[in-house]
């Protein structure tokens, strides 16, 4: 498995999205999701024996997902397309609350992302975890809560931004993702 975090296949084969190529910026937001999901369905096989080393094979392209796709995927949602929505949707779309509710699962999102690299990164570097129970149960809440927000953010979010975004600020997004992608 490529260790090159912008190449590398996702557990399950999926494709990492190219690293600078963004197009349209909802349906890059929309491919990241459904690679989200093959690795939720990954997660959920390998953790499915209750033993680490069955994730210890895998542990090293889970970090790079971890560490550099979802973080950008996240920062993405949080600086361009939340603020986005927020200025562009109308009263009724009611969307203010669920765009609270998915900033603070980001949040919680972060704190659970960083037990999962400690742990993570010990399992990729060739060591036996202390507590091996700790990140099983981390992955497995990790696996329900994503498949959670992916759902609002499919079934909702994404919807409403094919909607209500206008050419210019899918534009803008995609320039400022591209730059993201590119370390800028
Ligand atoms: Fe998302
Ligand atoms: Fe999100």
């Amino acid at each position: 498995m490529s260790q090159n975090t912008e190449q590398a296949a996702a557990p399950g084969g999926a494709d990492a999205p190219a690293a600078t190529a963004v197009g349209d910026p909802i349906e890059h937001l929309m491919a990241e999701h459904a690679r989200q999901r093959v690795i939720c369905d990954e997660l959920e096989r390998l953790i499915e024996p209750m033993q680490a080393a069955a994730v210890q094979p895998e542990a090293e392209t889970l970090l790079a997902f971890l560490t550099h796709e979802l973080a950008l995927h996240i920062a993405d949602e949080e600086k361009d397309l939340f603020p986005l929505l927020a200025a562009r949707c109308l009263p009724e779309d009611n969307l203010k609350g669920l765009l609270k509710q998915l900033q603070r699962e980001h949040e919680m999102d972060e704190d659970l992302v960083d037990f999962l690299r400690d742990d993570l990164a010990v399992l990729a570097r060739g060591h036996t975890l202390a507590n091996p129970t700790r990140l099983l149960i981390n992955l497995r809440e990790f696996v329900v809560t994503q498949r959670r927000h992916l759902g609002w953010e499919d079934e909702t979010v994404l919807p409403l931004a094919e909607r209500r975004l206008t050419p210019a600020d899918r534009e803008a997004m995609a320039g400022r993702m591209a730059a993201r992608r590119r370390g800028a």
